[in-house]
């Protein structure tokens, strides 16, 4: 062959790979309000920066007839490129070559650039559109599988990983995404199950569409499983480009700094009067992040669940931080099953990956009764606890009002090396609320009160006296100092900026028992 046909093969078999499934499964695709495997990509990296690998792979299977249907790149889209000017592994499956399934080459496709990304110190980002298992392999594909889910393990806590689901997303498929960090769906076009509503049908006779057992919605509100839905495939890419921008390379690397106009001692006017008087009126705790945040800007995570507690990342002047915060206006911030399991996921995330932690603390106690006794609620506030207290980034944390019994020692208190406590004179710090504590210590006095009412008031005013403040706590140390909650972004900025150089171990260990 001469050199000009030597390009012309090139070209063809490039032609060929950039072909995937035809034209007709393409127009399939696009007819669902879903991109190919290669828009995706041009739609998530900076432009021009995608290096595609492994182009030319196809699947070593005999069996069903499949050695007469082979096609370049077996169904998945492999990589790397930028965003903002930074290095990301990429894989996308591609759904119009056997529905995104995973064939033993496929695999290897994607654990190739897995392996890239951890020798290289990159995040791993994963567009899945796949039916799982390639039916055809048998045994190889769930290999193929087994083979990513050790990478993602290995990978967890190392380079951060983050899934997209664009597309039906079934058995393996989801397995791998559910090890990785994040998992964001899209409304109505992406789905997530172990099994699909026809094999339920079959064996437990329970009729549920696709869209209520697995879908956005259900991902995001009911379960936990996915931490972000966004409205279309668009919206999911540049949902992920601005998550990469919060996170390190790795854990070895700080997360990028980002040079803001925001003063870091701009005065927090809207902060002074936002805590009602009345204990039991509620406020938006997303009001306090936005007024803090850089740019009044909060990526928030998990937003649709355990709503009772919210998690996310902003930056103070120019890092990259990441929030946890009380929510009274829902369930009146009280901790509970979900939300504790929530919070504590993503403690482990920030402290894996060098990010320090701003704990927002309006906590009237963790939630009582049956239901949450009976789901573990002991064994899942836990892991809250047990995430914070092994935490060693950087913690500041600020109480806005109620930090009551078990959940006080819980949200990133003193006690467990929080590195600087700050309180609001709205602050109310005791083992209980002033109700319960008055009913249970002067049960005999109330009983014996010719007017009952009148004493209750009367001792519930004393015990605010005495417990209701910050001041008894910061007389022995535990709150660092009360401040006034306009000062509160130059005072939480400075407390961060203390505490850069921060070095702290845990014992050595091979790892702790987390109370799963
Ligand atoms: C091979 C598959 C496939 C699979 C889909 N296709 N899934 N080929 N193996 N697993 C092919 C179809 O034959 C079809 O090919 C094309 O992909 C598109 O599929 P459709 O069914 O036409 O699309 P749609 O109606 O959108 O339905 C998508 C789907 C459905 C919901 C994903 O295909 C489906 O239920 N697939 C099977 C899912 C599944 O049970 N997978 C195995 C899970 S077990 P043509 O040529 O017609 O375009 C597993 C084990 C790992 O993954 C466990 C580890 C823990």
């Amino acid at each position: 062959m001469d050199r000009q046909q030597l390009l012309d093969r090139l070209a063809a078999l490039e032609a060929e790979a950039l072909a995937g499934g035809g034209e007709k499964r393409i127009a399939q695709q696009h007819a669902r309000g879903k991109l190919t495997a290669r828009e995706r990509m041009e739609e998530l990296l900076d432009p021009g920066t995608f290096e595609e690998l492994d182009r030319f792979v196809t699947h070593d299977c005999a069996d069903f007839g499949m050695q007469e249907q082979k096609v370049l790149g077996d169904g998945v889209v492999t990589g790397y490129g930028r965003i903002d000017g930074r290095l990301v592994y990429v894989f996308g499956q591609d759904f119009t070559v056997f529905g995104g399934s995973l064939s033993a080459a496929h695999a290897r496709k994607i654990c190739k650039v897995m392996d890239l990304a951890m020798q290289n110190g990159a995040p791993v980002i994963g567009l899945n559109d796949s039916g799982g298992a390639r039916i055809q392999e048998g045994v190889a594909s769930l290999g193929g599988y087994a083979d990513i889910f050790l990478r993602n393990t290995l990978a967890s806590g190392v380079v951060p990983q983050i899934s997209a689901i664009l597309g039906p997303c079934a058995g393996g498929a989801v397995y791998s995404p559910a090890i990785t960090d994040f998992i964001a769906m899209v409304d109505e076009t992406s789905y997530m199950f172990v099994t699909g509503p026809d094999v339920l049908k079959t064996v437990t006779h329970e009729e549920v569409t696709k869209e209520e057992l697995g879908g956005a919605d259900t991902h995001n509100r009911k379960s936990g499983v996915a931490h972000f839905k966004v409205p279309d495939e668009r919206a999911m890419l540049a949902l992920i480009r601005a998550l990469v921008s919060y996170l390190p390379q790795n854990n070895m690397e700080d997360a990028p700094f980002k040079p803001t106009d925001d003063p870091s001692d701009r005065v927090c006017e809207k902060l002074v009067d936002l805590v009602p008087t009345n204990p039991n009126k509620p406020y938006d705790m997303h009001e306090v992040i936005r007024e803090l945040a850089d740019d009044h800007t909060f990526l928030e995570v998990h937003a649709d669940y355990a709503q009772n507690i919210l998690i996310g990342f902003c930056r103070l002047g120019g890092h990259s931080v990441g929030v946890v915060a009380n929510q009274p206006a829902v369930l009146a911030g009280c901790l509970d099953v979900d939300s504790s399991v929530k919070a504590a996921r993503f403690v482990r995330f920030c402290d894996a990956f060098n990010i320090p932690i701003l704990t927002l603390v309006d906590v009237p106690g963790f939630l009582p009764g049956t239901a949450q006794e009976y789901g573990g609620i002991i064994k899942h506030g836990a892991k809250l606890l047990f995430a914070f207290a092994e935490a060693t980034v950087p913690k500041v944390t600020l109480i806005t009002r109620k930090a009551y019994g078990g959940a006080y020692d819980v949200m990133s208190s003193k006690h467990i090396r929080a590195d600087l406590n700050f309180a609001w004179p709205t602050a109310e710090i005791a083992v209980m609320g002033p109700d319960g504590a008055v009913n249970i210590i002067h049960r005999r006095a109330l009983a014996d009160a010719e007017d009952p009412v009148a004493k209750k008031a009367e001792l519930v005013a004393e015990y605010r006296e005495h417990f209701a403040n910050p001041y008894q706590a910061a007389a022995k140390g535990y709150i660092d100092d009360v401040i006034r909650p306009e000062t509160t972004r130059r005072r939480v900025i400075e407390a961060f900026r203390s505490l850069e150089n921060k070095r702290q171990e845990n014992p050595p260990k091979k790892h702790g028992c987390i109370p799963l």
